[in-house]
């Protein structure tokens, strides 16, 4: 995805980022002195060049070597102030990026799910790099030579006037004539080259998306195609660079013809001085060093302003981002008054509107009580609202009206970090992050032992695909645990559930089709941890369906009819038709129930070898 361009702003918009730079106070005095002396040092040449013509050429050979010592001495000190004032410099660019970095990121994983669906995340990524890296580079650099030229340009202004005022006010006419030319040449060049650095990207992400989809284009034979509408892209990027580097070109032979141009004149009036003794040698040589630092500081400043000002751009979006408040307010640590053997959950009066759906309820009226220790399940249509409830008993939204009990107590009045902790979900999607097996089962409790990571892989009927993994627990399942097939990512969210050993359990049932064996598994392994645990489960299906305590049935945003199965086939018509039409095993002959001593529906000994299984 290609990054959005970062629009210049007003400069007011960096001073959040300066709030950065307090905890560094020491080094900041530090580098601002280093910057104060090296501009210092740096305007003393002049006058060093000045004793140099003047005594170091016409007197003795001591003479000479004195003046040659200070320039000499002079320029050691320069180094050592650049050195200081760079380190230190560099330093506080890079480490206030990263605390800003940090602070964002900080800052993004507690807010509200319901602002990711409105920020997309490929521009919330280029903000956590692209935007802090310019800041970095800015503080870091562009920054310091803005101040340390504007230092220099007004102490080389003022020393050019007190060395010779006339030639001073002929500079003063002349530098603008010379320099307007290469401002404006300037500009261009800098807009060709941001043109140029986006026809790049655009390049690179084209071929991103060929790369990432090669399988699509090779099948429908598109090689050629692409090859040629990626030369297309390649070729308009060098159009735009080739016009770039000749302005450049221009730019550099034209500045360099002004510059001598105007140094010559300004040599012409200051030699004609010279030879008239009102002026001596050396005064002209500081005369040209000063008048060349007023030249170039000019330059500097104008160049860096640019930057400066996409910076705030940068830092605008920057703080935004760090600004921006979660809309679940989080009342802090605080868990119900006494421990949580068996939870009762309630959802009463509840009505909901997502956020970005203002005017249509996902949930009205919406009351069902989630029975201490029994299971319950959720059936309806697609979009009744049955993922909306577990957002709910999350908290991830608050409802509009009504309220979520836990036990009898609001959860709002409850740590988000508590709350969450009595509940696990097994999402429809397993999510598995990037990493191995164990890394995935123990995501929620990062301190378990490898016993118990182990004992929770067997519970989620996981340990022995898992054992035959190359790598066992360290098998790296690659990103987003594309190394594994549907059936066993499900096994592994299941474990991740199973290791937290949560009061609540919140299961998403798939709806995807696995093959019977996995299924099989799948199945066998919720039904044990449903056991005496307050179990809501999204059932797909009939098995399922048959092992939970109650049914609820969901249409529109409301609460039909609850029963046992028996009851609903005789009551509710919607189940009646959701059962012969949606539940996806609805043969109940076919069902593999899992419970012990019933027949294995796969007809393998166990786990999932089978015929093809490798060794
Ligand atoms: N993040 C969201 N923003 C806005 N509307 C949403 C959002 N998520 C769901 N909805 C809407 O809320 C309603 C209920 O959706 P929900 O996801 O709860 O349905 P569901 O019963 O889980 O359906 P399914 O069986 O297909 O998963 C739908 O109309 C849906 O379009
Ligand atoms: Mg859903």
């Amino acid at each position: 995805m290609k990054a959005d361009k970062i629009r210049p702003a007003s400069l007011p918009s960096l001073l959040p980022v300066i709030g950065f730079l307090k905890p560094y106070k020491l080094r900041l005095v530090a580098a601002s002195l280093a910057l104060l002396f090296t501009a210092g040092a740096t305007l003393s040449i002049g006058r060093g060049l000045q004793v140099l013509i003047d005594q170091g050429f016409a007197g003795d050979i001591s003479d000479l070597a004195g003046a040659v010592s200070l320039l000499v001495a002079i320029a050691a000190a320069i180094a050592v102030g650049t050195f200081t004032r760079f380190y230190l410099v560099s330093w506080l660019g890079e480490r206030v990026s990263a605390d800003l970095r940090k602070a964002v990121f900080d800052n993004l994983v507690h807010l509200h799910p319901g602002f990711f669906e409105l920020n997309r995340s490929g521009e919330i990524m280029s903000r956590l790099t692209t935007d802090t890296t310019l800041l970095q580079t800015i503080i870091g650099s562009s920054f310091s030579m803005a101040l340390r030229s504007s230092l220099t340009l007004v102490g080389a202004l003022v020393m050019m006037f007190i060395t010779n005022l006339k030639l001073s006010l002929i500079i003063a006419v002349g530098v603008p004539l010379v320099l307007l030319p290469i401002l404006f040449f300037g500009r261009r060049v800098r807009r060709l080259s941001n043109q140029s650095q986006d026809s790049i990207a655009s390049v690179g992400s084209y071929a991103g998306e060929v790369i990432q989809h090669i399988r699509v284009v090779q099948s429908y034979t598109q090689e050629q195609f692409e090859s040629a509408a990626f030369s297309r892209e390649v070729e308009r990027a060098f159009a735009i660079a080739r016009r770039r580097i000749w302005q450049r070109s221009l730019l550099i032979g034209g500045a360099i013809l002004l510059v001598f141009v105007g140094m010559a004149g300004m040599l012409w009036e200051g030699g004609q001085d010279v030879i008239s003794g009102s002026m001596s040698g050396g005064e002209l040589g500081a005369f040209v060093f000063y008048a060349i630092m007023v030249g170039s500081g000019v330059a500097t400043v104008s160049e860096v302003w640019g930057e400066l000002q996409r910076a705030a751009g940068a830092a605008e979006r920057l703080i935004e981002l760090l600004n921006t408040r979660s809309l679940i307010d989080d009342p802090g640590p605080r868990d119900l008054p006494h421990q949580l053997e068996r939870p009762e959950l309630r959802l009463d009066g509840i009505t909901f509107c997502y956020p970005t759906r203002p005017g249509q309820a996902a949930l009205q009226d919406f009351s069902l009580p989630i029975e201490a220790g029994k299971s319950l399940a959720l059936v309806g249509p697609s979009g009744a609202g049955k993922s909306t409830v577990f957002e709910l008993l999350q908290r991830f939204y608050d409802p509009q009206q009504g309220r979520v009990l836990l036990n009898g107590v609001d959860i709002r009045e409850l740590g988000l970090q508590q709350l969450r902790s009595h509940i696990a979900l097994v999402p429809q999607q397993p999510a598995l992050f990037t990493g191995d097996v164990r890394y995935n089962i123990a995501y929620g409790r990062p301190d378990a032992s490898d016993a118990e990571v182990a004992a929770a892989a067997r519970a989620a009927h996981a340990d022995e695909f898992i054992e035959r993994l190359p790598d066992g627990y360290a098998s790296h399942l690659g990103e987003q645990g594309v190394r594994l097939s549907g059936g066993q990512r499900q096994r592994i969210a299941l474990a991740r559930a199973i290791l937290n050993n949560p009061e609540i359990l919140l299961l998403d049932e798939a709806t995807s089709a696995l093959d019977t064996e996995s299924e099989f598994q799948v199945q066998q392994a919720l039904h044990e941890l449903m056991q005496n645990r307050t179990t809501v489960i999204i059932a797909h299906r009939l098995s399922t369906i048959l092992h939970a305590d109650n049914i609820a049935v969901l249409d529109q945003g409301r609460l039909v009819a609850t029963g046992t199965h028996t009851e609903l086939m005789q009551s509710c018509t919607l189940y009646q038709r959701l059962a012969s039409l949606q539940f996806r095993d609805v043969e109940p002959a076919q069902q593999p129930t899992g419970r012990d001593g019933e027949p294995n529906p796969t007809g393998y000994p166990s786990g999932e070898s089978g015929p093809c299984a490798p060794g």
